[in-house]
């Protein structure tokens, strides 16, 4: 691994795993991503009073690796409460699959301390996976992130929101709530309320 022993990033994911803010489960989790150029950017998990937000530990490191600049990885440890190591769950293997290389990303598992450490790959994780690779089948589209596309700011679509007039312009749609519409249009509301009363 480039520039970094596995202890050191384990040390890294359970420095960052004391920040976690897990008042629901109290599971902590801390996740260290080290970056093709021998960064490493850590991050734990967060939860949320409105439990299906919170966010686990290797997704927030990634979140925060790209903001910071960075799409390349080479390893990630994982570290949980107890002393068996904590394998990323299923959601977040997915989203660390979606960078350069990613299925040769080594994946360090470990606990809250001891010597326990299950060492792997995504690409044993997540076998026979979906990735972006899949896309360049149907030639430039939609999803092509640079390109013109149904996500492309500047081009028609419900992207347009930040443009003057934007949402009061040019027919029916989500963006138009607050005129009659379709979110008045089907009867009584949960209060019995007729349609278009605001009272
Ligand atoms: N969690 C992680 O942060 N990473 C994992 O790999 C497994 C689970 C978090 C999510 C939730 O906040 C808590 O652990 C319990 O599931």
């Amino acid at each position: 691994m480039t520039n970094l022993p596995v202890g050191e990033l384990v040390a890294a994911a359970r420095a960052a795993r004391e920040r976690a803010y897990a008042p629901y489960s109290r599971f902590r989790v801390g996740a260290a991503l080290l970056t093709d150029g021998g960064d490493v950017v850590t991050a734990a998990n967060v939860e949320n009073a409105s439990y299906g937000l919170g966010i686990c530990a290797e997704r927030a490191a990634v979140v925060a690796a790209v903001a910071a600049g960075y799409r390349s990885f080479e390893a990630i440890a994982v570290a949980g409460g107890g002393e068996a190591p904590v394998t990323p769950c299923g959601a977040c293997r997915q989203v660390l699959r979606e960078f350069p290389a990613a299925l040769d990303l080594e994946v360090v598992c470990a606990g809250e301390a001891g010597d326990q450490v299950l060492t792997t790959t995504l690409r044993a994780l997540l076998p026979e996976s979906f990735g972006p690779g899949a896309f360049q089948a149907e030639g430039p589209g939609a999803f092509q992130a640079e390109g013109p596309g149904a996500f492309h700011s500047e081009g028609p679509g419900a992207f347009q929101a930040q443009r003057a007039g934007a949402s009061e312009a040019e027919g029916p749609g989500a963006l138009q709530a607050q005129q009659p519409g379709v979110l008045q249009a089907e009867g009584p509301d949960a209060l019995g309320r007729p349609p278009g009363d605001p009272s």
